[in-house]
């Protein structure tokens, strides 16, 4: 008899298929309509929203006729290194044996690649050592391939504001010349650098300026990301009341990355029924598996970084951080060192900020972890 391995529902890494992917409907049909109607996506969003889980989901639905390409860039450091990944992935996903994949292997072939395995999948992955006029010509020609192909293809690419780092320093107006000439091949690109992202797409003065749709995530919606708690405990023969899970969610504030992982932990130590005393001793050992780590920051901080933070942590969400009574209630120093302070805060990724739909800034803690931490330790 086959023995099915326990999965817990709550995936705190990677796509697992839509049975533990909660929602974002909304966003797959925008990302497919686009798809169809040939127009590249950007996606933008803090950290751990679910750039790259919406992205994979997407690409799970193509249409029949579609070949969708996954490739995340952060590892790569010049137009060399994402010639190598791009191959990578296409010799693991296109048969050999076919004559497109015979194709593709004969370009790689001619930039000389060293083919290695990757210990833990034993997949092919080919590395190369090109010139950067090279590069660019084996990139073009390996896209013009694909684009050559009787069906359409995407080619998402996440973490993409890597490429504004390297030092070949056309990349961007050389990719955007290239795209432009694609008819057959759509793009997702997508980033959590926001800053950086935001740049690159809708600065005027760069090469990809409006030419693809943008997409600025949101978290998930509360009541839809409750009932889909409940859900998933009641397939696995558990359960979980939607108050109960209303609760989890507002500890995490909706941050999908540490609702999930709470949740994770919740549903492995639950036997029968989740109720409110288990979330809070699940989240409790959280904060104390991460302690060691937020001690060592708090050492790293300036005293005035470490009260900003401090109380930005207590007040959840901040949107006017020099305003006086902020800055009294807190015991801050004067407003230029608090923009000081702010600006370091911003540079460490310890906070984050964002712009409301009626143009209103806030601040907010980036890691949820961190800041129910400070709350509950008070330190
Ligand atoms: N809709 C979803 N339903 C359930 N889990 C999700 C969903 N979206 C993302 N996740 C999970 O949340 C975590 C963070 O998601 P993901 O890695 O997609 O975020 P991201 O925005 O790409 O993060 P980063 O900016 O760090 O790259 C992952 O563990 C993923 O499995
Ligand atoms: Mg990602």
């Amino acid at each position: 008899m086959e023995i099915k391995p326990i999965i817990n529902p709550f995936s705190t890494a990677g796509y697992h298929g839509e049975l533990y992917f909660c929602d974002r409907e909304k966003e797959t049909e925008w990302l497919l309509s686009n798809i169809v109607n040939g127009n590249s996506s950007t996606i933008i969003s803090i950290r751990r929203l679910g750039k790259t889980g919406l992205i994979h989901h997407a690409l799970g639905k193509l249409p029949k006729n579609y070949k969708g390409i996954y490739i995340d860039i952060l590892p790569t450091e010049r137009l060399n290194d994402l010639f190598g990944l791009l191959s990578s992935s296409l010799i693991q996903s296109i048969n050999e044996n076919t004559s497109f994949g015979q194709k593709i292997w004969n370009v790689i072939k001619s930039f000389r690649p060293t083919v290695s395995f990757d210990s833990l999948s034993g997949q092919p992955q080919v590395s190369f050592d090109l010139k950067p006029s090279e590069a660019e010509n084996s990139i073009s020609s390996i896209l013009q391939l694909i684009n050559s192909q009787p069906y359409p293809t995407v080619i998402a690419i996440d973490e993409f504001q890597q490429i504004a780092s390297y030092p070949e320093k056309n990349s961007e107006a050389w990719l955007r010349g290239i795209v432009q000439q694609l008819n057959n091949v759509v793009f997702i690109f997508s980033g959590s650098q926001q800053h950086l992202m935001s740049e690159i797409f809708s600065s005027p003065k760069r090469p990809f300026y409006r030419s693809t749709q943008l997409l600025k995530l949101q978290k998930i919606d509360r009541d839809t990301y409750a009932d889909f708690i409940v859900k998933q405990f009641e397939i696995n023969k558990k359960s979980i009341a939607k108050e109960t899970a209303a609760e989890v969610l507002n500890w995490c504030d909706t941050h999908t990355y540490y609702v999930q992982l709470l949740c994770n932990k919740l549903f492995a130590a639950t036997h029968k029924v989740a109720k409110t005393e288990h979330w809070k001793q699940q989240a409790n050992a959280l904060l104390m598996e991460q302690e060691p780590f937020f001690i060592n920051y708090r050492n790293l901080l300036t005293t005035a970084q470490w009260r900003l933070f401090k109380a930005i942590a207590s007040e959840g969400i901040v949107y006017h951080p020099t305003a006086s009574e902020f800055i009294r209630s807190h015991n801050l120093s004067a407003s230029a060192s608090v923009i000081r302070a702010l600006n370091s805060l911003l540079g460490y990724e310890l906070i984050y900020r964002e712009t409301t739909p009626n143009g209103e800034t806030y601040y907010k803690v980036y890691d949820i972890l961190f800041q129910n931490w400070v709350k509950v330790k008070n330190h």
